[in-house]
């Protein structure tokens, strides 16, 4: 895979001395939808408008399709469109001007073709001659897009697509940024609903107090995922784990008082029934069990409380 873009090293402080990234890296593969899940107030935003040239960075270097985005600011931002997280629409203009205007802007010459197929493909066509004002707000959202995507960037930035957005809409909003995967463009999303990284990302990065702590394969994230932990509470504390379980690879936690056996979901439970007849063999006596399942969700919450 070949990265589109480049993070390495950023870092951000504010005037107010507020460091709101620190030392930020991460590579961007062509085609691909990652996710920058986080907490508000992580950095997400800054890291965002550092990349589409809004915010300056305080160290460190971004490189877009090879340009730096500092050095070569025009053709680094000609690759990008951007749907800010704040919704700004002059609400007086129609759908079809607020795209050609903003073509215009990155110095492209009119293409009604263009505009076109981007409308249909979101499903706006019949709303072109509208005035903004008059559409609903899941139209609104698709109308920013269509904004962000009139210049044909290869590159789209979601600061945030569904905040506020209740249930059905957002499932639509999914079905677009999918098919505008499909078409080729590399999608970089902001969200803090880890239902949404779940449901869309091929990669998830976590991004915390302005730290990257975690970038995975949603695949990978979605296999530990799937690991459950069996949990025998002792009544006697074992001070070593007999060799007869070895095979069962346990682990003993709380000064040996529990025996902690890690499996797959989808293997099969003979494991588990020939683990206790192994435990039961050994003598060993429990007084209770427990099984517990990780998810994205405790992955996310322990990472971030840490
Ligand atoms: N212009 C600014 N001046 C000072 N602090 C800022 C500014 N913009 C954002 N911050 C602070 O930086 C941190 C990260 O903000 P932001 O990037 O918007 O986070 P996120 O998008 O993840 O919610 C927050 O604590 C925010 O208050
Ligand atoms: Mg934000």
């Amino acid at each position: 895979m070949n990265s589109v873009i480049s993070i390495a090293n950023l870092s951000k402080t504010y005037e107010s001395g507020f460091q709101a990234l620190n030392n930020v890296s991460l590579e961007i593969e062509n085609g691909e939808i990652i996710a920058l899940l986080g907490p508000n107030g992580a950095g997400k935003t800054t890291l965002i408008s550092i990349v589409c040239g809004i915010v300056n960075a305080s160290a460190g270097m971004v490189t877009v399709n090879g340009h730096d985005i500092v050095r070569d600011y025009r053709q680094a931002r000609a690759s990008i469109g951007l749907v800010p997280q704040e919704l700004h629409t002059e609400t007086f203009e129609t759908v079809w001007n607020t795209l050609a205007f903003s073509r215009g802007l990155f110095g492209k010459a009119p293409d009604s073709e263009h505009l076109e197929k981007v409308l249909r493909s979101l499903s706006l066509w019949d709303k072109k001659d509208n005035k903004i004002m008059t559409l609903s707000g899941g139209m609104k959202r698709r109308v920013m897009i269509g904004k962000a995507l009139a210049h044909e960037p290869d590159i789209l930035f979601l600061d945030e697509p569904t905040a506020g957005v209740d249930v059905e809409l957002r499932k639509d909003m999914w079905q677009v940024v999918r098919e505008l995967r499909e078409s080729g463009v590399t999608i970089i999303l902001t969200t803090h609903y880890i239902e949404e990284a779940e449901e869309m990302a091929d990669r998830i990065g976590i991004i915390n107090k302005g730290e990257i702590i975690l970038v995975e394969e949603k695949q990978a994230l979605m296999q530990k995922l799937g690991e459950k932990r069996l949990i025998l509470h002792l009544g006697q504390p074992l001070e070593a784990i007999p060799e007869a379980l070895e095979p069962f690879k346990l682990s003993l936690k709380d000064g040996g008082f529990n025996l902690v056996y890690t499996y797959d979901v989808q293997q099969d439970s003979s494991d588990i029934t020939s683990l206790l007849d192994a435990i039961d063999k050994a003598g060993i006596q429990f007084r209770d069990l427990e099984t517990m399942q990780n998810s994205l969700e405790s992955i996310f919450v322990n990472l971030v409380k840490k």
